[in-house]
């Protein structure tokens, strides 16, 4: 089953042709950065018009790399939530279209279960099994920080979220605040690799009454890198922005990784699937890698952040289900919170 997957939930254009929910033979991705970057951030309707001028080409290229002509697809998906709205209509807009035309299975797909899916993609020349379910799931993104036990490609339970930003977002702002560079999680990545992580002690968050075990957050990180940095300086250490950075990134990701240490120990679950734009954390790749009895993936850089791929995988798996989406279906800027474990 070859299937055409559609995403353009944010500032990226992209569309893949997948087979068999794995074998990915096309992957096209284009980028929107240069259009957003003087704004530091991306600007809604520079997106979505965007997206307007390109998803014809993108499409088609997708199509042409994966040698094949679009009456040989055997379906498309598309995201359909969350995401700009704008951004959304566009793919979903642009896939409904096609799906009618060419008379085509069509199915609408969750951009968040997507980035989990990312890791039961097939990528190097020696591709991995899937990874067997249950397994946990680090979803880390622009919008998301969630931690959930993932039961199946379109079940999962959340165990722990943020309770005020999201990690990729914290990175953003803080790089916005030091013109570190746009994107601001690369980024710092990037200047964090040449800087010492012990210049700055930042505040790590503690658990507060009525919190959930495995929660997150980063406004207190994030407002003690912004305003109050100096309070955190090691005495003799330089506010260089590699060291601000190192720092910044280590309480970043150890906040992620002291939760999802917690999930793994009252859960038993030994297996942990990384998705999201903050999964090319090179701190955090690194972390997760050297933990002892934890077997961990993450999808290649070129599947963290949006794709095509990951949607056209997905869709593979709803369709050879049977399930597919009424072509009436509308977009969503956000998904409710999936259910909670007990406290
Ligand atoms: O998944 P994604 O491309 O889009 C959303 O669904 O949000 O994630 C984008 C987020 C941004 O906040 C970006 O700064 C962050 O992922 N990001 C990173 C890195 N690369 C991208 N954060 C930390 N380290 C990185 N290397
Ligand atoms: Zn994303």
């Amino acid at each position: 089953m070859r299937v055409l997957g559609i995403e353009s939930s944010c500032d990226e254009c992209a569309a893949s042709v997948v087979e068999d929910g794995r074998r990915i033979l096309s992957d096209i991705v284009a980028t929107q950065i240069p259009f957003h970057e003087k704004y530091q951030g991306v600007v809604p309707e520079i997106a979505s018009r965007t997206h307007t001028e390109w998803i014809f080409g993108v499409a088609s290229r997708a199509l042409a790399e994966a040698g094949m002509e679009s009456r040989d697809l055997d379906g498309i998906a598309v995201t359909v939530k969350p995401g700009l709205v704008g951004s959304l209509l566009v793919g979903l807009s642009f896939a409904k279209g096609l799906a009618w035309s060419l008379g085509k299975p069509f199915v609408g797909v969750n951009h968040m279960l997507g980035h989990l899916y990312a890791s039961q993609l097939e990528w190097g020349s020696e591709p991995l099994p899937p990874l067997p379910y249950p397994f946990l799931g680090l979803l880390v993104s622009g919008g998301h920080s969630i931690i959930c036990k993932v039961e199946d490609f379109d079940r999962i339970e959340v165990l722990g979220t943020t309770i005020d930003d999201a990690v990729g977002e914290a990175f953003d702002k803080v790089s916005k605040h030091f013109g570190f560079g746009y994107p601001g999680g690369a980024a710092i990545d990037r200047l964090a690799e040449a800087g010492d992580e012990t210049a700055f002690a930042f505040p790590v968050p503690s658990l507060h009454k009525g919190e959930h075990r495995y929660d997150l957050s980063y406004s207190g990180l994030k407002t003690a890198a912004i305003h109050q940095l100096e309070q955190f300086r090691r005495p003799g250490a330089a506010s260089t922005p590699e060291n601000i950075a190192a720092s910044f990134r280590k309480a970043a990701i150890d906040i992620l990784a002291s939760r999802l240490f917690r999930a793994i120990e009252d859960t038993g679950i030994g297996t942990v699937a990384a998705g999201g734009g903050v999964a090319a954390n090179a701190y955090l790749r690194r972390l997760l890698g050297a933990k002892s009895g934890l077997e961990v993936r993450f999808p290649p850089l070129s599947l963290c952040g949006d794709n095509g791929a990951m949607i056209a995988g997905i869709g593979c798996r709803y369709l050879e289900r049977g399930e597919v989406s009424d072509l009436g279906i509308n977009v969503s800027a956000r998904v409710p919170l999936y259910r909670r474990i007990g406290r």
